[in-house]
């Protein structure tokens, strides 16, 4: 972090914050739009994340302010379990409502908040915040939660504080995240493994459409919608929880049953995703990069043609990379409509990969795209 979150605190609330804690973005290698369907995913924690500072105060308010936004606000606990219209601070306001609903007295901090996810992109600032404001109210009041408990409470300030229906994923990825490492996640059970990333010759290149995001929630509700009308339809004959536990060759027997071709692409690419993960994953272990990046182009063409939330932008760097001779493989990460794409660049070229990619996006596109090469970061962290 290039800013002084101790000195900024200072500025701002005229006193010593007591401590400052750090948690992660992340990025989903492969496993897209299956987390809330029961599937596997396989995210990994980057060095990009939210820095929390804390102190208590007297007057038994929560403040939060942020050094990435003007708007600042204050609650205290009989006002924290509503939303205030729209604001960033929700996040951290969804979470305190959490733990006060569950016995914890908490009361009286001062919150300085600094991010260097761009807001937005897919890169999960969102479960990155309420992760950080869990995790701070956890170290700092001892309150005993286990790492589970916290990706729980953040996920239901997700669905029913802020109202996006998503999965777990983003929130135990933040949580979980370790250097070097991808974390192989059954989103049914929540068990879960740690596979090395040792990416050979290749970096990991995260490029930002930096496409403004609209619509994005109420298109991903309706995504999920579309996945519990297709399970309802699958139910009349065999009895599933989740589209995961069929693949793709136990889905053809009973795929007649979704008559709606909307319903049917959107199956299909859940189906089919699971099982990519599953080979994604073995493709990893067994150190074959090229299985892993034809992986991740199949799997960027399933979500542009039958989950269809891709877009001309994520397309474009998708189609670049596709014909750009020193990168394996590519696709969108995270929920679309915008947001970012991951592709695997060869060692040396990162510098011509970006020039070129800039170009032709700039050509398509008309604005440019933003290019960071990430390192796979750790969890949580008290600094
Ligand atoms: C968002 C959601 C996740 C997951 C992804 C798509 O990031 O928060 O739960 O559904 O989209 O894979």
């Amino acid at each position: 972090m290039n800013i002084n979150l101790q000195e900024k605190f200072a500025e701002q609330y005229h006193k010593k914050a007591e401590a400052i804690y750090f948690t992660p973005g992340r990025v989903n290698l492969i496993g897209e739009h299956i987390d809330y369907n029961g599937g596997l995913v396989m995210p990994c924690a980057i060095s990009l994340g939210t820095w929390v500072a804390i102190a208590p105060n007297n007057d038994g308010k929560f403040r939060f302010k942020s050094l990435n936004f003007d708007i600042e606000t204050a609650a205290n606990s009989n006002t924290v379990n509503e939303k205030d219209g729209n604001i960033w601070a929700n996040y951290p306001i969804g979470v305190i409502n959490e733990f006060i609903k569950d016995g914890k007295e908490i009361n009286g901090l001062d919150f300085l908040f600094y991010g260097n996810i761009p807001i937005g992109s897919g890169l999960s600032s969102s479960a990155s915040i309420e992760i950080a404001t869990a995790y701070a109210l956890n170290v700092y009041y001892n309150l005993g939660y286990d790492k589970f408990e916290l990706v729980k409470i953040a996920k239901r300030v997700e669905n029913d504080f802020i109202g996006l229906n998503s999965g777990i994923m983003d929130q135990f990825a933040v949580t979980f995240g370790e250097k070097d490492k991808a974390i192989v996640l059954d989103c049914e059970t929540l068990k879960y493994k740690m596979v090395d990333i040792d990416l050979g010759n290749y970096v990991l290149a995260i490029i930002n459409t930096n496409k403004p995001r609209e619509l994005a929630d109420s298109k991903y509700n309706e995504r999920v919608a579309e996945c519990q009308a297709a399970l309802k339809l699958l139910n009349e004959e065999i009895t599933l929880h989740y589209l995961c536990e069929l693949n793709a060759e136990k889905f053809a027997l009973h795929s007649h049953l979704i008559s709606d071709e909307i319903l049917l692409n959107r199956a299909t690419h859940v189906i089919k995703e699971n099982d990519r993960v599953h080979l994604a994953a073995k493709a990893l272990s067994g150190g074959d990069l090229t299985a892993f990046g034809r992986l991740m182009y199949a799997s960027h063409e399933s979500l542009r043609t039958l989950y269809e939330v891709s877009g001309k932008e994520l397309d474009a760097i998708i189609d670049f990379c596709s014909g750009y001779k020193h990168v394996i493989g590519a696709r969108m990460t995270g929920a679309g409509f915008g947001g970012c794409a991951i592709a695997l660049v060869e060692k040396g070229c990162e510098e011509d990969f970006a020039k070129q990619l800039t170009d032709y996006y700039v050509a398509q596109i008309g604005y440019p795209a933003g290019i960071h090469i990430s390192e796979i970061g750790g969890g949580p962290t008290t600094l």
